[in-house]
């Protein structure tokens, strides 16, 4: 029960403060950060809610409406009808990606062949805005730090243009490691306790530089859904930079629960890293958090200026730590090589808050709350 409170006349933004307490079930994040509150109306004491959940349990509405019933009734709202609506996708252009095109008439939806991975618990996309901020170094510290953490984690690297993981953890044969079922999906290989796969095992001589946007989405769409991934807790995305084809193509190809962005400390690369986490928060994937990469040599401070501006956690700073450039070129893993390292250790606490912030809950071994 929520307990009585002074009654306030009631209005949408009272509403959507209040709906700012409520949690999302299982989860620590609320309905309103995660961008789930589409729409409130209010007339005297009687409140309609929208929300927009595409989540495939059935239980949540119900256990939404409850919640938030609770909260209202507390500031004095008589009747509160809460409405919940699929995400649909962007009806105009993302600001900052061109490739989005409105759907017409006529036009299939391209979110309508979207599916969960059904041996996935939760997929959590890293992305940023710039290039060179360290997306891909914090993929794998962020993945390596998990399975220290105790979880089953995969790695995704779906940077088509310059996939770097295979580079980072030490894999030089990997095109030869791949192999194919029967029916053509893709095993993942395994390394250092993850299982991997990287469209750089598939790129051969052909250079996707040239590629044209729709081939570029079928491939990342068939690369997303054609792997034969083992039982995960949760596998992470490494995505390219900006906020173009690849990261649209694999929210319309599969469900990600969340993502994190990366950037580094100057407000140059905040500016773009914003726009990276307000491109989530259109295609309905909550950003989990901020990341700030590089504290020191490049002053401190850009995260938590993002992370505000997004109205989302800041997830904590990864020092600059210079032996980091050659751990990554000759692929030995500094959260592996150097496990109590500052930046090996700053892994620890942003892997802890991702993993609470989807619900799982640390008590020992990786358990899921919901
Ligand atoms: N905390 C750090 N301290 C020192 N060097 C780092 C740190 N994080 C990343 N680097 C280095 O910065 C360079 C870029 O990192 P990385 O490749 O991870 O960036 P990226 O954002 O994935 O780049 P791209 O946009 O090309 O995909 C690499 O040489 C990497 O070793
Ligand atoms: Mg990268």
């Amino acid at each position: 029960m929520a307990t009585a409170e002074p009654k306030v006349a009631l209005d949408a933004d009272t509403v959507r403060s209040a709906l700012g307490d409520v949690p999302y079930p299982g989860l620590t994040r609320d309905l309103v950060s995660f961008g789930m509150v589409k729409h409130v109306s209010v007339c005297g004491t009687q409140v309609k809610v929208q929300l927009a959940l595409r989540t495939e349990d059935a239980s949540i509405p119900d256990r939404l409406g409850v919640a938030i019933r609770d909260r209202l009734a507390s500031m004095g709202a008589s009747l509160v009808t809460v409405e919940i609506v699929k995400p649909q996708p962007p009806t105009r252009p993302l600001p900052h990606s061109p490739n989005v095109r409105t759907p017409r008439e006529g036009v299939p939806d391209p979110w309508a062949e979207q599916v969960r991975l059904t041996s996935v618990r939760d997929v959590i996309a890293v992305g940023a805005g710039k290039g060179g901020v360290g997306k891909s170094t914090v993929a794998v510290s962020l993945a390596l730090a998990l399975v220290r953490a105790g979880f089953v984690v995969g790695l995704l690297d779906a940077d088509i243009y310059g996939p770097s993981i295979p580079i980072l953890l030490g894999i030089e044969n990997g095109s030869q490691q791949v192999k194919m079922t029967a029916d053509k999906h893709i095993i993942p290989v395994e390394i250092h306790g993850l299982t991997l796969i990287s469209f750089g095992f598939f790129l051969g001589e052909g250079s996707p530089a040239i590629w044209r946007g729709p081939m570029v989405s079928k491939a990342v769409k068939q690369f997303a859904r054609g792997v034969e991934w083992p039982q995960l807790d949760v596998l992470i995305v490494d995505l390219p930079p900006g906020t173009g084809d690849i990261p649209l193509s694999l929210v319309q190809a599969i469900e990600v629960s969340g993502a994190v962005v990366v950037t580094q400390p100057q407000r140059l690369a905040g500016v773009e890293a914003q726009k990276a986490g307000e491109m989530f928060a259109q295609l309905d994937v909550p950003v989990l958090g901020v990341v700030e990469n590089m504290t020191g040599a490049f002053g401190r401070g850009g995260g938590d200026i993002v992370a505000k501006a997004l109205g989302v956690p800041f997830l904590g700073t990864v020092p600059f730590d210079e032996a980091v450039v050659n751990e990554g070129d000759s692929g030995t893993p500094t959260v592996l090589t150097r496990s109590e390292s500052e930046f090996a250790k700053s892994f620890d606490s942003i892997a802890h808050q991702v993993v609470e912030a989807l619900g799982w809950q640390l008590s020992g071994s990786a358990e899921h709350a919901s």
